[in-house]
């Protein structure tokens, strides 16, 4: 395929952020905006000078110019709206959470599988810089074996949109779970989840969820390492973060429990006292340069806040690439799957009292 592709941004809240990206992506040609509300199409199309606007998704699903779709859209209409955009012929990518349900992940793999089109789970979390960096030094040996990894996303959910009202935590617990899986390069089997507090009962009826924040424990699939989730979403005081670390044989990173800490970067020094234990050389962790991870158009806005650590920028550089190259996306609809059951399950755990729940791979053959 040529690289003068059209893509639709369907969603303009999130999407504000995005349209810009693909504007400066050189393989789009053209992009379109999409959105039920005049007052959004009018602010980000004055913002990004865009005047292909559309305020239904069916507009741009029966536009034959247009050849994929990213939907940013509130989380409940994922499933739906991407079913329907594999089903008109465009290659779809989805802000998280993909579906609510398996049977919305499996219909997905299904479609995806069907159409052979493209299918991207665009979750920030799994590629921003200190992401790509830490999965080279892995992969290199440089860090060595991996013992342990935890991550961790509290995020005060009050006054948002109804539908976030009471759900449950780990069905969106993604931006923790997803850096840990990336670097590790891991796919997770089986989880054993608790759940902690308690909701009011009119806020627990909205899903069926009773609690404000859950922890969950992974396996993984040939792996030695356990993985440790927490997600909150109501009454925890605390400061927001989307947070990690991860500890092994040669070196460990604490990304910081708050947004304000800095990363440290941890390698060991010499000897403790009487030979006991090794000191720790603690310092501020920096990833290197990693501009040549997207086209030189969107090098600017890599480091830009808003692009959260350059997630963006290169999961709109692997989405439009992985089009071009008529091959599938690194975060495809397998891959979605896996990571989004992985919450369902932890959830489902956590209703039973901690019990063991397999995670399915959605195998493909
Ligand atoms: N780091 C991340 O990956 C990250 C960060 C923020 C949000 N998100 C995800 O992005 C999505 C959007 O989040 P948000 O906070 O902008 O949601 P929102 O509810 O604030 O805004 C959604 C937008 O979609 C529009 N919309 C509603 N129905 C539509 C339809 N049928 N067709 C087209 N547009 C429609 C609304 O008018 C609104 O502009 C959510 O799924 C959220 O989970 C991901």
């Amino acid at each position: 395929m040529s690289g003068d592709l059209t893509v639709a941004v369907v969603g303009l809240n999130f999407g504000a952020l995005w349209a810009p990206l693909y504007q400066l992506h050189p393989d789009v040609g053209r992009v379109v905006l999409c959105d039920p509300s005049s007052e959004a199409l009018d602010r980000v199309g004055a913002a990004t000078g865009i005047t292909d606007r559309k305020a239904d998704l069916a507009d741009v699903l029966a536009d034959e110019r247009v050849d994929a779709v990213h939907l940013l859209t509130p989380l409940h209409l994922h499933a739906e709206q991407a079913l329907a955009t594999l089903r008109a012929g465009k290659h779809c990518a989805v802000a998280v959470t993909p579906a609510l349900d398996l049977t919305g992940l499996e219909e997905l793999v299904r479609a995806q599988q069907e159409t052979g089109l493209n299918y991207m789970m665009m979750e920030t979390g799994a590629y921003s810089d200190a992401v790509i960096h830490l999965r080279d030094l892995i992969t290199s040996g440089t860090f060595g074996e991996v013992t342990f990894a935890r991550g961790e996303h509290h995020q005060d959910m009050e006054g948002w949109p109804g539908y976030w009202v009471g759900l449950p935590p780990m069905w969106y617990s993604i931006h923790a779970l997803a850096p840990l899986l990336a670097i590790l390069g891991a796919r997770p089997v089986s989880v054993r989840a608790l759940g902690s507090g308690r909701l009011p009962d009119d806020r627990a009826a909205t899903w069926g969820n009773p609690y404000p924040l859950e922890i969950a424990l992974y396996a993984l699939a040939g792996s030695p390492v356990s993985i440790e989730v927490t997600r909150s979403m109501f009454q925890t005081t605390r400061s927001p973060v989307e947070s990690f670390s991860i500890w092994g044989e040669k070196h460990g990173l604490d990304w910081g429990r708050t947004t304000d800490e800095t990363p440290l970067f941890y390698s060991w020094g010499t000897p403790g006292p009487g030979g006991r234990g090794r000191t720790v050389i603690a310092e501020p962790f920096t990833p290197p340069d990693l501009s040549h991870t997207v086209p030189a158009r969107l090098r600017p806005v890599l480091r830009h806040p808003h692009n959260y650590q350059g997630a963006s920028p290169r999961l709109v550089h692997e989405f439009v690439q992985s089009i071009i190259d008529g091959r599938r996306p690194a975060l495809d609809a397998v891959v979605a799957a896996q990571w989004t059951a992985a919450g369902f399950a932890a959830h489902e755990s956590a209703m039973n009292a901690g019990a063991v729940v397999e995670i399915p791979a959605f195998d493909v053959s």
